[in-house]
């Protein structure tokens, strides 16, 4: 299993995104949380700011959409340069129409869960996926405490893909860092999103590869 690192500008500075998009060379993905303030209590940026990301950087923009409505909004994110791009099944009217129009335009098509969100109700709709993401915080903010009892989900929703014999990969997002990441890996997720971990550092490009590393053994 190979092992992807996402560092999240939400922990950037948004006064400076170029740099900060740049400060992460060597990541596989940059990580775009985008909130309205009704799916989850905090407000970020929206489709300009991913268009002019896509001009800052050459790393692939993973757009993870913490928002009402992804069924209108997320062909627009990808429609701007999204390389992936992940809506959550609480929010999606219509997720298998969502995800078959996201692949249709081109990008990586990708649907979240919240902690209180079990996998197996959408068992069914993997094979429409290229990833799944399991939120391993409340969604909303950085900087927040792992919660370990997402693991048994995680080491769940693996043994599905692996059951269904599905290349999907299976991102964690929320509290990824030194200490947890090896848990993760561990219970069988390949793309890990951090942002305090990367953005917190004094290097950010030697953060990326110091989890890749930790991921990887
Ligand atoms: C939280 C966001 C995360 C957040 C992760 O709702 O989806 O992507 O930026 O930040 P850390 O890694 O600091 O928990
Ligand atoms: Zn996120």
């Amino acid at each position: 299993m190979s092992v992807q690192i996402s560092p999240s500008i939400l922990s950037a500075d948004f006064a400076r995104l170029a740099e900060e998009a740049q400060a992460v060379e060597g990541a596989d993905w940059l990580h775009v949380d985008v909130m309205d303030n009704h799916f989850v209590p905090n407000l970020t940026l929206g489709v300009p700011v991913v268009e002019s990301l896509r001009r800052a950087t050459g790393i692939p923009l993973d757009c993870h959409l913490m928002i009402e409505q992804p069924d209108r909004w997320a062909p627009a994110f990808v429609e701007a340069g999204a390389g992936s791009v992940t809506f959550h099944a609480e929010a999606a009217a219509a997720p298998v129409r969502l995800a078959r129009e996201i692949r249709a335009k081109g990008a990586r098509a990708s649907m979240a869960l919240k902690p209180a969100t079990p996998i197996e109700p959408y068992e069914d709709l993997l094979p429409e996926l290229d990833m799944l993401l399991v939120m391993t915080v409340e969604p909303g903010f950085g900087g927040q405490a792992f919660l370990d009892i997402m693991l048994p989900k995680i080491r769940r929703t693996r043994a599905l893909i692996d059951r269904y014999g599905l290349q999907m990969w299976l991102q964690v997002d929320g509290g990824v860092s030194a200490e947890t990441i090896e848990r993760c890996a561990e219970a069988g997720a390949d793309v890990f999103v951090a942002g305090s971990a990367v953005y917190g550092a004094d290097d950010p490009a030697a953060a990326v590869k110091a989890l890749r590393e930790q991921a990887a053994s």
